[in-house]
Order: structure tokens, then sequence, then C-alpha cells
């Protein structure tokens, strides 16, 4: 209990969290009764096992299902409030959170009540948790180049407060980095920093991919970059932090155990390496429980645990005085 102390009190920021993937249990409950349709259990113990992924497509699936119930303003608010008591209660005062506007807007809900519910939620995570909430939009890659197209005009047209990202999320397998460069490219020129998924479910070249094509300034999990030398090099070197997910990694079937986890590899590589939680109600993590994960595998000492924390707030795209604020 001491560590956990330790952990929850050090300053640190989550940089790799959906929206969708935050609806806390009760959150996902509520919703199910009230949406049957979704196919969703609306029974605490059936949603347990419902959160029990066979791999990730199936994971996917489920993901899909609990987004599809979401129809308006007040669902999402709801769900940034929740989300941001949640990282208040892990010692996290600042957050960049993905949002998914494609997948809204196929499953019916109006841009502006999206919109407006992300900058409600956003108001009442400052005012009555303390967390600050940064938006990531990212594409589906899956849903190809209209999804890529329609992503980017949404970002650039609407630009709500706090957007700071744009990403690629959804399966790798198939879904090749390089055919969203014109987007990437397009937001970049904008002002919006790259944040793909790369290297969670397909290999290193897939996260060469989203660094020579997609101009990444993070990688969403990198964790197959553990396999390639010369790509772990090239990310020490040009200090792109990867976003490593343990639990969700574990929880997916991508890793067999946070023992077997690569991040210590990436660690001795001199990779700048996060700690995040994914999706955590749905994979049962926490912040803090990522940390306590990691330190407990690797054998880490306060002072490295420490360093991990340190690495969320100067690798996120703060300025540098809310950086140093927050250190
Ligand atoms: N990877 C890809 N797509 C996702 C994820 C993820 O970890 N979580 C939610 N959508
Ligand atoms: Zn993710």
């Amino acid at each position: 209990a001491p560590l956990r102390a330790y952990v929850q009190a050090l300053p640190k920021a989550e940089l790799h969290v959906h929206l969708v993937g935050s609806a806390g249990i009760d959150t996902v409950l509520d919703l199910a009764r009230r949406h049957p349709e979704a196919g969703v259990p609306a029974d605490r113990a059936e949603l347990a096992e419902f959160f029990r992924f066979r791999d990730f497509d199936h994971f996917l699936r489920v993901y899909w299902a609990v987004q599809s119930m979401l129809k308006g303003r007040d669902d999402i608010r709801t769900l940034v409030v929740g989300l941001a008591a949640d990282l208040a209660r892990q010692g996290a005062r600042y957050a960049e959170v993905t949002v998914t506007p494609y997948n809204h807007l196929l499953d019916g809900m109006p841009g502006d009540e999206l919109l407006e519910g992300l900058t409600e939620g956003r108001a009442l995570a400052a005012a009555e948790h303390g967390v600050d909430l940064a938006w990531c939009f990212d594409i589906p890659g899956e849903k190809g180049l209209v999804a890529g197209r329609e992503t980017l005009l949404f970002a650039l047209r609407e630009r709500p407060d706090g957007l700071v990202s744009f990403g690629l999320g959804g399966p790798e397998v198939g879904v090749g980095r390089a055919q969203f460069a014109p987007f990437f490219t397009a937001a970049r020129e904008a002002g919006l920093h790259s944040v793909p998924h790369a290297g969670e479910t397909s290999g290193p070249a897939t996260v060469w991919s989203a660094v020579h094509d997609l101009g990444a300034e993070r990688i969403g999990h990198g964790t197959s970059a553990a396999a390639d030398p010369a790509l772990l090099a090239h990310l020490a070197g040009h200090r792109i932090p990867v976003e490593v997910c343990p639990t969700s990694n574990v929880r997916t079937g991508q890793v067999p155990s946070i023992e077997a986890h690569p991040v210590r590899r990436l660690l001795d590589h001199g990779v700048v390496v996060t700690l995040n939680t994914d999706d955590p109600p749905m994979f049962g993590a926490t912040l803090t429980g990522e940390y306590l994960a990691v330190a407990g595998a690797l054998g880490l000492r306060p002072a490295e645990i420490a360093r991990l924390a340190a690495n969320s707030v100067t690798s996120s795209f703060l300025s540098a005085e809310a950086k140093a604020a927050l250190l």
C-alpha cells in the first residue's frame, strides 16, 4: 500500500485513453438498460463476462457495441466527467483523450451534440475535478479513406477548444498506415500533433510507417518496436515516446503477461516510455495500477517509477510552462 500511495501522488498524465473505452461499469450498465438493442448485458456479472476478450478483433466488436449506445451530448458529457473523476482518483491532473468523431456520426449522433458534450464535459472536468483534458481526434482506420477525410474535415472545421492531436486507431492488420498520409500532412500543417496507433497488433514495419509516412510524434502502443533494434535506436534517438498500455495488451492477447511485456526492452534501449490505460474499465485497468504492475514485473525502484511518471508529463502536448507547473 505505501507504494500505491507513492504512485498515486506522483505528478503524471494519461496520454492514451479512448473516451468510449473510459465508460465506467455503472455507466455502461445504465446505458445497456436504456438501449437493449445494442446487445450489451445490463447485469454486472454478465457484463464482466462480456468484457473477457478472446482477441483484439473481439475487443473491437465489444467496444463498438458500447459506442453504439451513445446517442447525444448528455451521454458524451457523462463519459467525460466520469473519466475526469477517475483521473483525479489516480492522481492525474491532465489527459489527452482519444475521440473518434466519425464513428459517432455513423451511429447517428449529430456533430454538434458530440462537440457540445465534449466542451461541457471538459469545463466540468476542470471545475469539479481539477483535471485538464485535451482531445485527440482519431481516424477509425478500418473504415478507410472516407473516414480519414471526414475525420480531418471535422477536426479542422470544428477545432474545439482542447483539440491538440490527430490519430489513427482500429485494427492494424490489413489497414496500412501510409494510405492516411495526406490527412496527417494536412492535420500537421494545421497545427495538430500526429499520434497514430502502431505496433499494437502488427510488427515494427507499421511503426516505421507511422514515423515516416504519418510524421508520428508519439506512438500509440509501439509494443512491437521492441523486435527491431534499428527502430528502437530511431525512437530513442529522435525522442519519439511510446504510449505503452500493458494491461490492454494482456487483455487483448497481444502479450501473455505483464512479466512478458517488452516494456523492459524498450526502456533498456533508451526509448521514452509512458504508461497508459487505453480503455480502463473494459480492461479492469487504472493508471496507478499500470505503474504498480510494471514496477512489480520489472522490479523498478521508486526513482525509476517517478521517471516514468515524469515522462508522461514531458511527452504530453502541453506548453513548456504548463509542463513545469504540473511537475
Ligand atoms: N487500438 C486500436 N483501436 C482502439 C483501441 C486500441 O487500443 N482502443 C479503442 N480503439
Ligand atoms: Zn488505443
